[in-house]
Formats: structure tokens, sequence, C-alpha cells
């Protein structure tokens, strides 16, 4: 057989290259997925500094047009930034706001993975814009205000200044328990919608604030209001398919269940996507400081229902609400998939049989965020990932980035990186 050598040597050639390309890429996807803490770390560290530039002008200059300010009070209130308006210009809000403790959890998590005096300088500077807070009964948000904020810069600094505002913080916040209906009270409003005593899914999170002050404390009146709420939360928010209301309203007189609804969900009967990932974060933390089996099931449960959705996207980031009517044309809600990521992290760790299922979701929706949501650098004034909704609904904060989003996010990341290096959390 006549072997033309040129052709041959091409051959050759051809075939080293396609070699040395598949190593390529095979050492691309390595590095993406060895590295993805570290480099998401590094983003965050140029795109945090640029948004504490855009926030310090936001306080400072009090005409800049740029800035949307949700605060009736004048702009010295302004202490975090929340989200961005459809022109891109920054929402910035006062202490009071629910949003208020996310961005200064985002720079202690910075401190956490850098242990750099100049994060943890800019941590508690913000941190301590809040502390006026911890009278403020008006709300159930007490735990995402203060907890994420002052309970984060307590835990990595042991600084008693910030133990002392957490204890206040918890027991304002227990003012809103009523016995006779077994919950804490979320909202004061909705007289326009004839609610009595409103109880959201959402609420679950604040009772975190309660298990720490019990075992900071050793009164369980804390914590007793915590397993109280989350088992009534656990009877009355669930349908049979494991997915949650948004909104139950009861009788503070007797207890009763007056009406189930939602507020920022597609319809009452619909899954609004950060309302089941509030309730996974919600019934695993639940388990993870009592020790109670139900709770361990309610949060398998509801990973269940999540993962299992025939509305779930391959890249595992939902739309905005599982029974949106025009799925797949729906805006995506990047907050539902950080905080059920971060959930999956600590479920990892509190159920092991299921642990490598848990992980390989986190993982995939910790790489998904990376690879096709991250906001260019310096641009959306300094918030790390797009394509949030905040409350559909309302028009509100529709595919924009939204500071919860990237608080989880990089909440997620930190306990990946835990877990991947067999340390505690
Ligand atoms: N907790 C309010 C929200 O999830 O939008």
């Amino acid at each position: 057989m006549f072997n033309n050598p040129l052709k041959a040597r091409g051959n050759m050639t051809k075939k080293i290259i396609m070699a040395l390309a598949l190593s390529f890429i095979a050492f691309a996807f390595k590095k993406d997925d060895t590295n993805i803490v570290k480099d998401n770390f590094e983003f965050a560290a140029k795109q945090l500094t640029y948004a504490l530039e855009e926030i310090t002008l936001a306080i400072a200059n009090e005409s800049d047009s740029s800035i949307h300010a949700r605060s009736e009070k004048g702009w010295s209130e302004l202490v975090s930034p929340r989200s961005l308006e459809p022109d891109g210009s920054l929402i910035m809000v006062p202490s009071k706001d629910w949003c208020s403790g996310f961005f200064p959890g985002e720079l202690w998590y910075m401190y956490e993975y850098t242990r750099s005096e100049q994060w943890k300088n800019l941590a508690h500077r913000r941190t301590i814009a809040l502390e006026r807070e911890k009278y403020n009964a008006t709300t159930h948000d007490m735990g995402f205000k203060m907890y994420c904020s002052y309970g984060n810069a307590y835990r990595l600094t042991g600084d008693t200044v910030y133990r002392d505002v957490l204890l206040k913080s918890a027991k304002t916040l227990i003012k809103r328990f009523n016995p006779v209906v077994g919950s804490i009270r979320s909202w004061d409003f909705g007289n326009r919608y004839n609610w009595k005593f409103p109880v959201i899914i959402d609420n679950m999170l604040n009772l975190e604030l309660l298990f720490w002050a019990t075992k900071e404390t050793g009164d369980s009146t804390f914590s007793n209001i915590a397993i109280t709420h989350a088992n009534t939360t656990l009877k009355n928010h669930f349908r049979p398919d494991y997915s949650s209301y948004h909104v139950v309203d009861y009788d503070p007189k007797t207890g009763e269940v007056r009406n189930k609804y939602t507020h920022q969900g597609y319809s009452k009967e619909s899954a609004w996507a950060r309302g089941q990932a509030w309730g996974l974060y919600g019934y695993m933390l639940c388990y993870r400081e009592t020790g109670k089996q139900e709770y361990l099931v309610q949060a398998q449960k509801i990973a269940t229902y999540i993962f299992s959705h025939a509305n779930l996207p391959n890249d595992l980031i939902p739309y905005w609400d599982y029974d949106a009517p025009e799925i797949p044309n729906e805006p995506k809600d990047v907050s539902a998939a950080t905080c059920t990521a971060s959930a999956l992290y600590s479920l990892c760790d509190l159920d092991k049989e299921n642990a490598q299922k848990y992980k390989k979701w986190a993982d995939t929706i910790l790489e998904n965020l990376t690879r096709s949501y991250r906001a260019p650098l310096h641009s959306n004034k300094g918030f790390l990932l797009l394509h949030s909704t905040g409350a559909k609904p309302f028009n509100s904060e529709v595919d924009q980035p939204l500071v919860y989003a990237d608080y989880y996010f990089l909440e997620a990341l930190l306990k990946k990186d835990k877990l991947e290096k067999g340390v505690n959390f």
C-alpha cells in the first residue's frame, strides 16, 4: 500500500492538535471546578470594592440622580444597597429595610475568606449602622437584618459588643410571638387584604437568631418559640406535595387558619421559587439546631420537590415561580438558587446518606452561576450576580441583581470550601 509521508505527517499533526485541545479543555474544566471558590472570592473582592465606592458616593451625594432611595426619612438614613432600578440606578435602603443586613454580611464573608483586617473594618462599619434595629419590633425580619450582620460579626470575632446587640434583637423579635397561634407574626401591613395575623414562609430564616440566643444564654424561651413557630408552619404552610404557601393568615384570638395566600408568587396555589428556598433553608437549620427528625424529613421532601420539578431548568436556576404561566419565557430568580445551594451544603453535613446528591445539585448551581450569571466586573453598581426577581406581581426588582442573592452566594461558596477541606461549619 502506498503511504503518502506528507499526508501521514499531516494526520499526525492533526491528532496531536486534537489531543492538546482535549487536554486543554479537560484542564480548563478541572481548573474551573477546583478553583470556583477562589475565583469567585477574587472576583468579589474587586466587585465589592467597586460597590463600596458606589455606596459611599450614594450616601455622600444626596442629589445624585443615579441613586434611588427607599427611605421616607432622607438620605442620611441610607445604609445598604438592595438592588437596581430598571434604568440601572442603585437602590439604597435604610436600616429598617429587611435587606439592610445582607451587605454587611457579605463583607464579613470576605473577612472570613481572606482574614484581612481591611474587610473586617469595612464590615464593622457597615454593621454598626444597623444597631438601632435591635429595638424595632414592627417586623419579623430581625433575623435577616441582625443575624446576617451582627451574627456573622460575633461568630467571627467573639466581640461581646455584637453579642449584646444580638441578644436585645432576639428579645425584641419574640414580642411578635402569639402563643395562641403558635407563631411569630410576620407583617403588620395587610389590612387591605383583611389579614389579621399573617405569617410567611420566609419567617423560618429568622428562627436562627432565636436558637442562637438560647445557646448563648441558656434561656430556652427563645428556642421554644422557634420550635413552636417551626411546628405551626410545618402543619399549615405545606401542601401534600411539600410545596409551600407563601402567606398563612391566622385568627390571633383562636389560632385558627383564616386563609392562605400568595404575596410575591404567581397565585395562591403556585410555588413561589424563593419561598421554596426559604422553606428548605428553614427546616435545614431547625434540624441542625434541634436534631428533630421531622425537620430533616421536611427539608428532604422540599429538596425532592424542587429538584424533581418539571419546570426546573437544566442549569438548576429556577424561574421566579415554578408555576409561572409563560415558562420558559419568564424571569429567573437567582436568589432562590443561591439560598438553596447554601442550604444543600449544610445538608451534606447533616444528612450524610444523601450528601452526594445534595453536593452535586449545589455544585451545579454554583458552576452555572459562575459561568453564566455573574455581573461583568465593575458593572451593575458592584452586585455580584444578575437575574434575580424580588416581587414579580408588583413589577418590582424583576430580572435584577439582589443583595441577598449575593449574600447566599458567598455563604454557599464558603460552605463548599469548608466541606471540601473537611472543616466544620
Ligand atoms: N423576605 C422577602 C422576600 O423573600 O422577598
